[in-house]
């Protein structure tokens, strides 16, 4: 979700106000992708780089999580399971119980799967996935011949999700800025100059009837 602190920044308001309206674009988005039966979303929302910026930021951002995580409590009804990816330890404690209560409440639903990269980092994705997969051999769970794509693969912070078919960067930038890196192995990759808080439905629907028409080879001819 790039481009919320230059959003504001070009109409002379604090970086903040972009997140909040980052937030307002998150749920429309969200919801659109819900109703035109996409199974799963992730999105980007805080990077493990993202903790160096200025003090202000990262406690607005904070604040501003612990609304929309208040507000999803609310969302049984839409029955779509959430799954934070990243390690939560650095949160403070309403934050971190927030998320597992919503992992836990919305964990029985299959339809539709909102995935939201939080203190996320797609090294940092594999480098524990390989210890997971390390303490699972010291414990004689696995042997080493069972290390292969698959298993690496169901370690990671998206586990049983498939990898990723289209990824999507707002903002302007034309890199993966450590994103799901092993997921987006063959993901098509979109770029696109919008500032977040100005995505909207219909530049999605455009990107989508764009990836429709293209030729996926996985590797093959
Ligand atoms: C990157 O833009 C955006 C973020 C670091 C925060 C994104 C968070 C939200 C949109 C809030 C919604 C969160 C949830 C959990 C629903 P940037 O600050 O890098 O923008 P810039 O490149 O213009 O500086």
């Amino acid at each position: 979700m790039d481009g919320n602190g230059r959003w504001a920044e070009k109409r002379g308001m604090p970086r903040m106000l972009g997140h909040a309206e980052g937030g307002k674009t998150f749920k429309k988005i969200v919801r659109h992708c819900k109703d035109i039966g996409i199974k799963y979303v992730t999105l980007y929302a805080f990077s493990t780089e993202n903790w160096k910026r200025s003090e202000e930021e990262v406690s607005g951002l904070m604040k501003l999580f612990k609304q929309h995580i208040n507000e999803a409590k609310g969302y049984a009804k839409e029955k779509t399971r959430i799954i934070f990816l990243g390690d939560k330890a650095p949160f403070d404690s309403e934050i971190r119980s927030g998320m597992l209560e919503l992992e836990e409440k919305s964990a029985e639903f299959d339809r539709f799967t909102v995935m939201m990269a939080m203190n996320y980092g797609g090294r940092a994705d594999i480098v524990n996935a390989a210890k997971r997969a390390a303490s699972m051999l010291c414990n004689k769970e696995i042997k080493p011949e069972d290390f292969d794509e698959s298993l690496i693969g169901s370690l990671l912070y998206t586990g049983i999700a498939p990898d990723v078919d289209l990824l999507i960067r707002p903002g302007g930038e034309r890199r993966l800025s450590n994103f799901l890196l092993w997921q987006s192995a063959y993901a098509e990759l979109y770029f696109s100059n919008t500032l977040w808080p100005d995505f909207t439905v219909k530049e999605l629907d455009r990107i989508l009837e764009d990836f429709s028409a293209r030729n996926r080879r996985f590797g093959g001819y």
